[in-house]
């Protein structure tokens, strides 16, 4: 909530400011559900902006930013996952999705024989930056993650597809949908109240990343201008 989720929200917002067009294009999707009102003022004293989110529109509504979310957890993410063997058993390459096979020979899948007892580690950064399953795999791609549904009015759905920044099985990250709705919230919202240009004359630079317990760290500050959108009045 206040390790993970919260250092996700920065990266979120960074890429989509970083990308251009890409911050209106998100604003015009949310906007039915982020109301922003600015109260009169009263006796001379400023009022806050009232921001109102619906989480199930952002949710449900919002294929694009929910692309963007899961492709910043794709780029920005390095969790791991640590799980206890409690039977033997033995994975195998899948050739489909890893055509190189053998470990990048080009050879016959390769197989691995995993035993009671022993310990398996899975560094979801490796598949989530691999070429094989994403093209370009250090560019932010908005849409990466959007798919045609059954909608007959071809509405695309954002469907995370192969990466598991959440991990799996029993010990499955217990605040994945908190998370989630916890960064669509906060970008959608900020995105709604605030505008951004960069403070340096060298426009949007992306940090590099210093590796944390999951979503990493930036290695140096991103310095910004803000000021407030304008907004509508609710009087
Ligand atoms: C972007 C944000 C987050 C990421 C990337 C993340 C990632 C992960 C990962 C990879 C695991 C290990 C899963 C495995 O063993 O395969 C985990 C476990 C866990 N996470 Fe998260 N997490 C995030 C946010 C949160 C939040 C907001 C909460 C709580 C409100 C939370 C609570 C937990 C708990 C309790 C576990 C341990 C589950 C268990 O062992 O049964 N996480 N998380």
């Amino acid at each position: 909530m206040n390790v993970n989720a919260d250092s996700l929200c920065f990266w979120l917002t960074l890429r989509i400011l970083a990308t251009p067009g890409l911050a209106d294009r998100i604003r015009t999707e949310t906007a039915p559900h982020v109301h922003v009102t600015q109260p009169a003022n009263v006796l001379g004293l400023a009022e806050p902006p009232r921001l109102k989110l619906s989480l199930a529109g952002l949710k449900a509504e919002c294929p694009l930013l929910k692309s963007c979310y899961f492709e910043a957890l794709r780029l920005d993410a390095a969790p791991w996952s640590i799980k206890h063997v409690v039977k033997d058993f033995v994975v195998t390459e899948d050739e489909k999705h890893a055509p190189r096979g053998g470990g990048g020979g080009g050879g016959a899948p390769k197989s691995f024989a995993l035993h009671k007892g022993e310990y398996v580690h899975i560094p979801h950064d490796l598949h989530q930056s691999d070429p094989a399953y994403f093209e370009s795999p250090e560019l932010f791609k908005p849409d990466r993650f959007l798919v045609r549904g059954q909608d007959p009015d071809g509405k695309p759905n954002a469907d995370m597809g192969t990466i598991r920044p959440y991990g799996g099985g029993v010990s499955l990250c217990k605040g994945k949908l908190f998370a989630e709705g916890e960064v669509l919230a906060f970008v959608a919202g900020i995105l709604a109240l605030w505008e951004f240009e960069p403070a340096g004359a060298n426009g949007w630079q992306i940090p590099g990343h210093v590796k944390a317990s999951g979503v990493s760290l930036p290695k140096t500050n991103v310095r910004v201008r803000i000021r407030r959108r304008k907004l509508p009045s609710s009087t």
